[in-house]
């Protein structure tokens, strides 16, 4: 068997890179190991830059109907169950009304909670019906490469024979155990294994509990496996509000626990604090928690993607997001290459951009795990505190003396603190990149206004995302975003950029590159009604910017140059390697 690009994994990473590059024209094979996608709902949040992976794909519509929305997302209650005494709330993914602007303001696309045993297969069963081979059943066993291509020895699990599968290019998206970064030695920084969790998958009638307070995820203060044998317990909204994963932990030095369906049933009583209610188990799984990034995510022809380079806790949602964000990054390139419209050194970009924001991603979620223990230690909790001593240190919460004004004051600082678990927009939408792949303007790097791990910096700088705005064309208001994208370079230029659509024109005919162009203003293409583009894109109305496929800023001029053609040529000439 024979392709251009063989994925391995058809998880989040895979299946984007298979849904990328088949809308793309690109031949691919994906195969996964298991006989299906994910069986259990695992990663659900959804942020802005992963949907917009999905509106680029034009799957934006199959994700808004199958996910939660935003608003049902928000409401996070601290407690000692869902039934039991509220502790306080956070107002999470952005459903402040201060962060809901900023949340509008940077995308056209809304965060969402989409159970990954629904993302999967939007992407492929779009990837197969775009061409893409996709095999179940089927392992990757090794694989050698050559100056021509890869060769994979692969595994048919329902027969036991084993065949070759011949591809240009190798993609491994194959997770957390990844055999390709053992193969390729790619060498990893951090631990593995640091924590344990249950997660219970039931189906239970919460609506009474969550209804008025509507969140996707409950923390309950409990006693347990934790922080010095105090826990905390997930009730983790799967579909409002009738299924459910209860998460709770389990001392990995002890050992995986083997459990039965009693112990998931006691597990969701505990954690909703009423036993009567009816809960109907569908699966008992354990995971452990790690804190790994990989310093190198290629080799020759093969390039690894998703937690195969960067595996770390669930916090702050950034696992499925960061893994298709990957494939877009590679994806259009690999397309470049393989069309001969690229030099193969533009692939050295997907190190040079993706390594950092692997290594930033799983900083910070092991930054927010570390936020939890900080409620125990406000509370004074005596180590592996019994009940009894958990509700003495609630109850001395509640006294009017000075020593309690002062846990009071610990216990809310700490629980507030938590915010930087769910509410880190910048470390969403700020991912930026200096490569090969990127031209400078010559102007000098400009600081963040504001903490860039919080708030997202609209900016057209090279190396930044495309700001969004709203444009008019036919009454209609489209995104910023929808004018670029779909494996395509894109130059956005105003009024007085004519210039520009020419020398994009015949360069275009140089390099045998699609450019496509737009004009954004009075009379153009495109109708800066709001005048929003006119402040956002920070070029003149004779300027342009130049977006990658991947809705990156490749390279920007303020105002037109001398000669337009040979600025341009020059610019695409640098970013291709040609
Ligand atoms: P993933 O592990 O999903 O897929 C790997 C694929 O490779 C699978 O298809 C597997 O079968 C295949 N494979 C492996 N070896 C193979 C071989 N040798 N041959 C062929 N195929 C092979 N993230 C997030 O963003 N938000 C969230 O809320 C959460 N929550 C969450 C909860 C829990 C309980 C867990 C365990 C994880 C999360 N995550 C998360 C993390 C998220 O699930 C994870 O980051 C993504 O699944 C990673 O996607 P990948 O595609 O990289 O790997």
């Amino acid at each position: 068997m024979e392709t251009e690009v063989l994925i391995v994994g058809a998880g989040p990473a895979g299946a984007a890179a298979s849904a990328l590059l088949s809308t793309y024209g690109i031949a691919n094979v994906v195969i996964n190991k298991y006989p299906s996608v994910s069986n259990t709902p695992r990663a659900h949040i959804t942020n802005q830059r992963g949907v917009e992976v999905f509106r680029d794909l034009g799957l934006e519509g199959e994700v808004v109907k199958n996910a939660t929305p935003q608003h049902l997302m928000g409401e996070h209650v601290y407690g000692t169950s869902l039934a039991g005494r509220e502790l306080g709330r956070l107002r999470t993914w952005y459903t402040h009304p201060h962060f809901k602007a900023e949340h509008d303001l940077a995308s056209p696309s809304a965060v969402c909670d989409l159970p990954q045993h629904i993302l999967e297969p939007i992407l492929l069963n779009a990837a197969a019906a775009r061409g893409s081979s996709v095999r179940f059943n089927t392992e990757l066993l090794t694989f050698t490469q050559d100056d021509d291509g890869v060769t994979a020895v692969v595994k048919d699990r329902l027969t036991g024979g084993r065949h070759e599968i011949r591809a240009k290019y190798l993609i491994g998206a194959d997770g957390g155990n990844s055999t390709v970064v053992e193969q390729l030695g790619l060498p990893l920084v951090g631990k593995m294994g640091l924590g344990g969790s249950i997660n219970v998958v039931f189906e239970a009638d919460l609506s009474r509990f969550a209804e008025h307070r509507p969140g996707d995820m409950y923390w309950f203060i409990q006693p347990g496996v934790g922080h010095d044998g105090n826990g905390i317990g997930v009730l983790r909204m799967v579909r409002p509000w009738t299924r459910w994963i209860g998460v709770w932990g389990y001392d990995v030095a002890a050992g995986e626990p083997s459990l039965t369906e009693a112990d998931g049933v006691r597990i969701a009583h505990q954690l909703i604090g009423d036993d009567t209610v009816p809960v109907k188990v569908e699966s008992i799984s354990t995971w452990a928690v790690n804190d790994v990034y990989a310093t190198d995510n290629m080799k020759g022809r093969v390039f690894c993607v998703g937690d195969a380079v960067h595996r770390h806790s669930p916090m702050n949602g950034l696992g499925s997001n960061t893994s298709m964000q990957d494939s877009y990054n590679l994806c259009w390139k690999l397309m470049m290459v393989l069309r001969g419209q690229a030099a193969p050194s533009l692939l050295d970009s997907y190190r040079e951009e993706r390594l950092p924001v692997a290594k930033q991603i799983v900083q910070r979620a092991k930054k927010s795990d570390g936020l939890m223990p900080h409620l125990f230690m406000a509370l004074q909790l005596p180590p592996a505190s019994d009940a009894q001593a958990l509700r003495d240190a609630l109850d001395a919460l509640d006294a009017p003396t000075p020593e309690a004004t002062e846990r009071r004051r610990a216990f809310d600082a700490a629980l507030h603190a938590t915010i930087m678990c769910f509410n880190t927009h910048g470390v969403e939408t700020n991912q930026h990149y200096t490569s090969g792949a990127i031209v400078s303007d010559g102007t000098p790097d400009q600081a963040a206004p504001r903490d860039e791990e919080i708030y997202y910096f609209a900016t057209s700088r090279p190396g930044r995302h495309l700001p969004h705005v709203w444009v008019t064309r036919d009454q209609h208001r489209v995104s910023t975003f929808d004018l670029c994208g779909r494996g395509r370079f894109t130059l956005l230029t105003g009024i007085n950029g004519a210039a520009w659509r020419d020398a994009a024109e015949l360069v275009s005919k140089r390099f045998g590159v699609p450019l496509r162009v737009h004009s954004i203003g009075r009379g153009c293409d495109y109708e800066d009604s709001y005048g929003d583009y006119q402040t956002m894109s920070e070029v003149g109305e004779d300027g342009v910017l130049l977006i990658r496929p991947d809705h990156m800023v490749a390279w920007r001029a303020a105002s037109a140059t001398e000669d337009p053609e040979a600025t341009l040529a020059e610019v695409m000439a640098e970013i291709l390697g040609r």
